[in-house]
């Protein structure tokens, strides 16, 4: 099949320039950082930018998790909260939404993505089990990791490259995945664990052929087949861009579709669903439906609230409803793609094709004179702060933590600092200053010599681990 390479927004849109459907009826003052400041509040954090204090902080690219902005319509359904134990009116409206727009029978709440990626891995996986997936996901692994199993990447080669201009670098290597059912068995693999957009290769998507094709090969050996919908939305507007065939249709009739050929999803409502807090599983085997709804009300609720209030519940429903629109698709990636022109523009090294929710700045190209056990992106991230109080994410050795039977650090090959746009927060504006602080950065970078790690936890070390300049 031949499929187009991605286009900027400028050969997409011709010369005519997009805004947002939204004006702003709110807004939040932020601090305006100095030097002396950043310096001061980088070395107290150690050199980890998880550690810095929100305030600390000019533009916040951390995470687009938890961190978008409501529209007034949700935060209407915020005072529509109905706070009983038990049947709240608020869950059956999320429960509607789901089934909706996603298609699947059952739903389970949890507090947030993690919480949903707990239960299905305590339902499914067995002491020695096998779980094939299409790049690792912090936590989605952990979980695996701890109900006993052990994660195999399958995505296509062009993923761990970040110059291929692959456009559906998210794809699932079938090959792989054969050989790997063939090499341990299928009984010993409980499922397929699929994610659109993949967020550690920078927010690559699947194509819908590729879903399919899976779908079929999972039918032949009898494996399930379940997707980390966390930014599927985002995936689902790439496949309406990049693929033949999909061109007329919507954002919300494309993920309806992708969901057909899934057994069911798990999701972190604080990315596409546009709230601060929430998630949920949902499934169409009823076998699942029994154990997640008994394990959910010992780890985060009852099976009508999983650990959100109804509030949170009634501004998820809404939110379902508003990210699942072509027009805040395209304004939401469409930023993203503006940032990643400029960069690219400059000859920044970026992770390509640009993704749906983030730049990923290729820390190995920029630093490629600091060894990875020296963190080149860790690197990046302090001095990206340093220089204008931008705070971004780490997503390389640190984040790849270490492998659990040699006890070594993972060294992935891609070694990553991630620009996060939340979703509705920041301007254009934004974006030049963020622009302008990565070529400054840059352009300063044979300076920098890299760190060393003083403290490292158990548990997803990149969260709180800490750091000295070497
Ligand atoms: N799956 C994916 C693809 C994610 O990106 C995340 C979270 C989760 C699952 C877990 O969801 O945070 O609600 O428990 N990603 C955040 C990020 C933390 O910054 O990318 P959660």
């Amino acid at each position: 099949m031949t499929q187009p390479t991605p286009m900027t927004m400028g050969q997409q849109f011709g010369r005519r320039s997009w805004a947002e459907p939204w004006k702003i009826k709110m807004v939040e003052p932020i601090k305006m950082t100095d030097r002396p400041g950043r310096e001061r509040a980088i070395r107290d954090a150690g050199y980890n930018t998880f550690l810095l204090r929100s305030e600390d902080v000019y533009i916040d690219l951390l995470t687009d998790s938890g961190t978008s902005a409501m529209s007034d319509r949700q935060w209407a359904g915020m005072m529509l909260g109905d706070e009983a134990y038990a049947g709240s009116r608020n869950f059956y409206h999320l429960e509607e939404a789901v089934q909706n727009y996603y298609g699947y029978k059952y739903l389970v709440p949890t507090h947030q993505g993690r919480g949903a990626e707990h239960l299905i891995s305590r339902a499914l996986i067995k002491e020695g089990d096998v779980i094939p997936g299409n790049m690792y996901f912090t936590t989605t692994r952990l979980h695996q990791e701890l109900a006993g199993g052990r994660f195999v990447d399958v995505i296509i080669d062009e993923a761990h490259d970040p110059v291929s201009l692959h456009p559906f670098k998210g794809n699932v290597d079938l090959d792989k995945l054969e050989a790997l059912i063939k090499e341990v068995g299928a009984e010993k693999i409980p499922y397929v664990s699929l994610a659109g957009t993949v967020n550690m290769a920078g927010g690559q998507p699947v194509s819908m052929a590729n879903v399919a094709a899976l779908r079929a090969l999972c039918d032949r050996h009898g494996i399930r087949l379940y997707l980390d919908a966390t930014r599927m939305a985002e995936n689902a507007w790439f496949i309406q861009q990049r693929e033949e065939g999909y061109g007329d249709k919507s954002v919300a009739a494309i993920v309806k579709e992708f969901c057909t050929y899934t057994d069911g999803a798990w999701m972190s409502a604080k990315k596409d669903h546009l709230v601060n807090i929430g998630g949920w599983l949902a499934m169409n085997h009823a076998d699942l439906f029994e154990a997640a709804s008994n394990l959910v009300v010992v780890y985060e609720g009852l099976h009508t609230y999983g650990g959100m209030a109804g509030r949170d519940m009634e501004a998820l429903a809404i939110g379902i409803g508003e990210a699942l629109q072509d027009d805040h698709m395209t304004s939401r990636i469409g930023q993203v793609l503006y940032l990643g022109e400029l960069l690219t523009d400059w000859g920044i090294p970026i992770v390509q094709p640009v993704g749906g929710h983030a730049i990923f700045l290729d820390a190995k190209a920029i630093y490629a004179h600091v060894p990875q056990d020296r963190f080149p992106a860790q690197t990046l991230a302090a001095q990206l702060y340093l220089d204008s109080g931008i705070r971004a994410m780490e997503r390389g050795v640190v984040s790849a933590g270490r492998d659990p039977v040699t006890g070594d650090h993972r060294y992935p090959k891609l070694e990553l600092v991630r620009l996060t746009i939340p979703r509705r927060v920041y301007t254009q504006a934004h974006m030049d200053v963020v622009a302008e602080a990565v070529k400054a950065v840059y352009d300063e970078r044979e300076k920098v010599q890299g760190l060393r790690m003083v403290f490292e936890p158990q548990y997803l070390r990149f969260f709180q681990a800490r750091f000295e300049p070497v």
